[in-house]
């Protein structure tokens, strides 16, 4: 197969954790005799330093010719104070919108290698947690007219608008009930119906489309109470679908309740190519330039996008195996380090995938 893939390595970490999927990408190619064509885009702040802008037009450009995007992470404190119209978010937002990247999927799993990392007690996680947020990533209150800051009655106010039409939720849901269906055939659609007008409509919507999935089992949870499920038995959960600002919020509570961050991937595809893969977490630039950061997302990001975007299951597979081996060794980066075990930097970690993948 001819695989087309542009990798955008962004801030901090990013550069790190993308050189050891790059190993991994490699390796399997090789492996697989799979044809690999790498081009390379700037984004984020790197961007900013570089163009002026976070997502120069180069990138976009770039990016529109591939089947995937593979991007690090972006962002960091020497941007803070930047004008807010170019912050290095601005260019992950922009991406999502250029190329309608509209549905989001975050999977939080929990390891069995790394029961003892979850921040739950042991009783709370002894049924595992095993679960897909699909968040909305194009729309809502991100991106929703009108927008801004001005002055009214002498005081200084800004607002955002929460909107979703009716397509955008449809579509959207129905990423999810596909998912589920793949998995344990259980929807938690999760919104404010009570208060919000807009997640009035976003109910009404979603069970029109479970209408279509008569095997999926459909349930909906306000947002706080959700919140407060995902604590308290996240084992209940499937996959949960949800707007794009409460799934912001959502998928981080269920990611870090796994205790691995630094372990998660995800996925955000439109209906056409290219998706883009990207590991969860963010820059970390404390610890960026020394060999500390996790590259397992990243490299777990790169199972996602074998599989989504060309559908190789099977080199999926064995890359998710390599890194489930090298945990079963004992190897640990810094994050997930605990007692006994071997801790390693992000190259050597890199260095143990790839070669576990050799078998
Ligand atoms: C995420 C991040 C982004 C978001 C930020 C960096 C713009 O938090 O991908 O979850 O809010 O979507
Ligand atoms: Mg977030």
């Amino acid at each position: 197969m001819n695989m087309k893939i542009c990798v955008l390595a962004g801030d901090g970490i990013g550069q790190e954790i993308m050189v050891q999927a790059e190993k991994v990408m490699n390796k399997v190619c090789d492996q697989y005799q799979h044809d690999l064509e790498i081009s390379y885009g700037l984004i984020g702040g790197a961007a900013i330093d570089q163009t002026g802008v976070p997502l120069p037009e180069e990138t976009i450009s770039t990016c529109s010719d591939v089947d995937a995007i593979l991007l690090g992470a972006v962002g960091g404190p020497k941007w803070d104070d930047i004008d807010k119209s170019i912050r290095p978010e601005k260019g992950l937002l922009g991406i999502r919108k250029e190329f309608d990247l509209f549905a989001n999927l975050r999977p939080a799993i929990l390891f069995p290698e790394l029961k003892q990392a979850s921040l739950l007690r042991p009783d709370i996680v002894s049924n595992g947690i095993d679960l897909l947020v699909v968040r909305e990533l194009t729309s809502g209150v991100y991106f929703g007219e009108p927008r801004g800051e001005e002055i009214r009655n002498g005081r200084r106010v800004a607002f955002n608008t929460m909107i979703y039409s009716e397509d955008e939720v449809r579509r959207v849901a129905r990423v999810a009930f596909d998912a589920a269906r793949k998995r344990s055939s259980k929807v938690c659609s999760v919104d404010k119906a009570n208060v919000l007008d807009v997640s009035q409509l976003w109910r009404e919507v979603v069970i029109e489309v479970a209408g279509e999935y008569p095997d999926v089992e459909l349930s909906h949870l306000y947002v706080d109470n959700a919140a407060m499920q995902l604590v308290r038995d996240p084992s209940m959960f499937d996959v949960i679908v949800t707007s794009n600002l409460f799934g912001d919020i959502l998928s981080d509570e269920a990611a870090v309740i796994t205790g691995s961050l630094g372990m998660l991937p995800s996925a955000s595809m439109g209906d056409k190519k290219p998706a883009l893969y990207e590991p969860i977490h963010g820059s970390a630039p404390d610890i960026a330039g020394k060999d500390l950061a996790n590259p397992l997302a990243t490299i777990l990001s790169v199972a996602m996008m074998l599989k989504h975007s060309f559908s190789l299951d099977a080199e999926a597979e064995i890359v998710e195996a390599a890194v489930k081996n090298v945990l079963a060794q004992g190897y640990r980066t810094g994050d997930i380090m605990s007692s006994g075990m071997k801790q390693v930097g992000c190259q050597e970690m890199g260095d143990l995938v790839v070669q576990a993948i050799q078998g």
